[in-house]
């Protein structure tokens, strides 16, 4: 975290405990760690389907002795609904960010996402439903979106889901609708996009675009770009995302909850332009990947030609005030991966 100034007096006054699930991957990892600096308690859940021992080890050396000894982790699969109770005790609220992410593996095994995103969902909401959690803060998608061609995109207009992965971040939504309605729970979803930052997977067929295109120019390998390079999004530095999810935790104002947020920075960045900024910070310290260019391929099917979100309606009722734009974020995400990759 760079010091979040808006998270620092929420959360020094009071202790409480707060389910991670996904706690191993990307995500989850920046959320353990910036909890823990704050002085919080955290129970994390994972399967490291994805996410990596790795994370969690460098989470402790960052947040040292004292502070580590207030996580405790259960490795375990929210697709089994016990693993989900175990986790559930005690906790205060719930951070779930757990699921199989990727458009393009969700069009090759639609059923492995379809049992993590919505069973594995359920299982939670029940599992979180029982143990009476104050709240359920849950991680919801931008690829909700889909073909409606509106931009920026507003929380109350979505189109038809243009992938599997898309389906199931939009049954998260209902589910969690419905369980306010009928069982009284407080829920909160983020449809965040494109999120970017430390300990992002570079690596794999289904990496993110920033962190795949950090790694290979690291290995000085020109970047493969779908389509023309026009195609744009709404990148979100990582400490923006853990801000927007300790505010709808801790929110206590009752319009805010049982509602879904865009959260992003609200600004628009093309693949070209985005490939021109990491590739001018990895030159900075690998001089000869400044005249790498990127090679240009099809454009991936189910993806969305434009992301851009409006973030009015999070700052409204969350107090949602994002404090790293893209280029901070990227300078301090190239710096990362120049030291961990490099
Ligand atoms: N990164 C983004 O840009 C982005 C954008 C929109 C939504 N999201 C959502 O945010 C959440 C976190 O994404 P991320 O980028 O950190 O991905 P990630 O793959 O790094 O983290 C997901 C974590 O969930 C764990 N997991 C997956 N299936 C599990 C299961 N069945 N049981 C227990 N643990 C399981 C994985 O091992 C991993 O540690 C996901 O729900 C994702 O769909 C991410």
């Amino acid at each position: 975290m760079v010091g979040d100034t808006i998270l620092q007096d929420k959360l020094n006054k009071q202790q409480r405990t707060w389910l991670i699930t996904g706690v191993a991957g990307f995500i989850g990892s920046n959320l353990l760690e910036a909890l823990l600096l704050f002085g919080q308690k955290v129970v994390g859940l994972d399967n490291f389907s994805t996410g990596k021992q790795k994370n969690l080890d460098a989470v402790q050396s960052s947040v040292g002795p004292e502070a580590w000894s207030c996580f405790r982790f259960h490795k375990g699969d929210i697709r089994d609904l016990d693993d989900c109770r175990a986790a559930c005790k005690g906790v205060d609220f719930v951070l779930h960010q757990a699921a199989l992410g990727s458009v393009p593996r969700s069009i090759e095994d639609p059923i492995l996402t379809n049992q993590s995103n919505i069973d594995g969902f359920l299982n939670m909401l029940v599992a979180a439903r029982d143990a009476k959690v104050k709240r359920f803060v849950y991680a919801a998608s931008s690829s909700t979106y889909g073909d409606h061609p509106g931009l920026p995109k507003v929380e109350d207009q979505i189109g038809r889901p243009l992938s599997p992965y898309a389906v199931t971040k939009y049954v998260n939504e209902l589910y969690a609708d419905v369980f306010a309605r009928t069982y009284g729970m407080e829920s909160i979803g983020l449809r965040y996009f494109n999120v970017f930052g430390k300990r992002q997977d570079p690596e794999g067929a289904y990496a993110a675009v920033i962190p795949k295109w950090m790694g290979q120019l690291l290995r000085k390998e020109a970047p493969v770009v779908n389509g023309d390079g026009e195609t744009s999004r709404d990148f979100c530095y990582i400490d923006n995302v853990v801000q927007a999810n300790c505010l709808s935790a801790l929110s206590t104002e009752s319009s805010a909850v049982n509602r879904v947020y865009n959260i992003a920075f609200g600004e628009r960045t093309s693949l070209n332009e985005l490939f021109a900024s990491i590739r001018a910070g990895v030159a900075a310290s690998l001089p000869e990947v400044q005249t790498i260019e990127p090679h240009y391929g099809p454009e991936r099917a189910g993806d969305v030609r434009h992301s851009l979100a409006d973030i009015s309606l999070a700052r409204k009722y969350l107090g949602y005030a994002p404090e790293v734009d893209v280029k901070k974020g990227m300078e301090m995400t190239v710096k990362w991966y120049v030291e961990n990759l490099g």
